[in-house]
């Protein structure tokens, strides 16, 4: 047996316990908050919570046999979760950031080649290792920003072999890296040019050997469209993630990221877990994701890294649509892999309140990626993925912004930054 660990006398510790589904409204406020807070670990789990005064009753006569971590004047939370990322590719977009500054447009780039397609040509010329070993060193960064739970889409192939070849990296990783990886099947995220006028035969691929393919091997939990104009329409975008939920896949939507298009509504129809991106959603899209139930997944930094407004996120929270949030970690509109910045962003740019935007980085975020019951909150049972912040208290970890605060991680209960 593992020697426990005791993580005691935090300022605050942020537990965001209790609830059953997805947080919307009010609770997307309650972080289940405890001043001068304790949480003793056993195996890698949390066994029990509370003030230090009471966890002093509980287990100090063990506090010998322990790995006792002092956290006096400090916050802790559970492990940040990133429900949208697309930290498998090769190459990156460098001149691209800088034609954007001199005024081309995202969907310019990609239309004359650039964007999704560079990086899939890329992607595709990668070795395995070469691909592996870049987006291992993503995903330390993510631990190095308090990141202990990751989704992330294939999408950089838009061929078999390449859309595999994410998908195997992702599984290697999941049982050699500290990060857990949630995988999502993303076939759909662009025309490839060599099915240019001809989008219905790459459809029907996706639809007949690409989801097939994919989910004998058991290499994806989700299936991503990019619904958009000039990508797939929502016609399209509805018979794929049909075809993927027959093949046990749960859908989900980049929805309304460049244009208004239908996407929140379409998200809401189909029965996505949740919904990306909507930056240019509509009144009646938002309504619907709000009745439905979808997880509203919205992307700050990718806002403003295209220069765009950011989604209305303090309307869809004041709508009764759960929210969480995400770095969107990719090449071309968000190469980021700071969940801390994504939630001063939130505050910042989209009104979202200090404690709103830590429940839509931990349990909200887990639930859009249906890790809930292992992550996302400090609760007895749960995995220990912790984190120690350097800052007193959690309102200042969103006001001292753009700055990384993490004081130490641990996952499962190992110590890993
Ligand atoms: O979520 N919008 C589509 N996909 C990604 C961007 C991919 C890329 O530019 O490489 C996104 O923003
Ligand atoms: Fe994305």
């Amino acid at each position: 047996m593992r020697r426990p660990l005791w993580i005691k006398n935090a300022a605050q510790l942020v537990t965001v316990a209790g609830g059953k589904g997805p947080r919307s409204g009010p609770e997307m406020s309650d972080l289940g908050l405890i001043e001068d807070g304790s949480v003793w670990i056993e195996n890698g789990k949390i066994k029990a919570v509370g003030t230090t005064a009471e966890m002093n009753a509980q287990f100090g006569e063990w506090e010998e046999d322990a790995d006792v971590i002092e956290a006096y004047g400090k916050l802790v939370t559970p492990g940040l979760v990133d429900p949208h990322t697309h930290f498998v590719y090769g190459g990156s977009r460098e001149k691209e950031f800088e034609m954007r500054l001199e005024g081309a447009s995202y969907m310019d780039i990609m239309n004359a080649g650039g964007g999704i397609h560079a990086t899939a040509r890329m992607t595709r010329e990668s070795t395995e290792e070469e691909l592996y070993g870049q987006a291992e060193r993503r995903l330390d960064s993510f631990l190095r920003h308090g990141v202990t739970t990751v989704e992330g889409k294939s999408g950089y192939g838009m061929d078999l072999e390449t859309e595999l070849k994410q998908l195997h990296i992702m599984k290697q990783l999941n049982e050699r890296h500290p990060v857990d990886i949630v995988p999502t099947f993303m076939g759909a995220h662009a025309i490839p040019p060599e099915y240019k006028g001809r989008e219905e035969e790459f459809v029907s691929l996706i639809i007949d050997e690409m989801i097939p393919a994919v989910t004998s091997e058991k290499l994806a939990v989700f299936n991503d469209v990019f619904c958009e104009i000039g990508v797939y329409t929502p016609e399209q975008s509805r018979r794929i993630l049909e075809a993927g939920r027959r093949h046990g896949l749960i859908p989900k939507i980049h929805a309304d990221e460049i244009e208004p298009y239908g996407g929140a509504e379409l998200a809401a129809e189909v029965g996505a877990i949740s919904a990306e991106h909507l930056l240019k959603a509509s009144d009646e899209g938002i309504r619907k994701m709000a009745e439905a139930g979808v997880i509203a997944c919205l992307l700050p930094a990718t806002a403003l890294y295209l220069r765009e407004k950011a989604a209305r996120g303090r309307e869809m929270i004041d709508a009764g649509v759960p929210v969480t949030i995400s770095t969107d970690c990719n090449p071309g509109s968000s190469p980021t892999t700071s969940m801390p910045l994504v939630m001063n962003l939130a505050c910042i740019s989209m009104r979202m309140s200090p404690a709103e935007a830590l429940v839509a980085a931990t349990i909200n975020a887990a639930h859009a990626i249906g890790v809930q019951d292992k992550a996302g909150s400090i609760e007895p049972g749960k995995q220990a993925d912790l984190v120690l912040w350097n800052v007193k208290n959690y309102q200042e970890l969103q006001y001292l912004f753009g700055v990384n605060h993490v004081g130490a991680v641990w996952k499962k209960g190992e110590k890993v930054i």
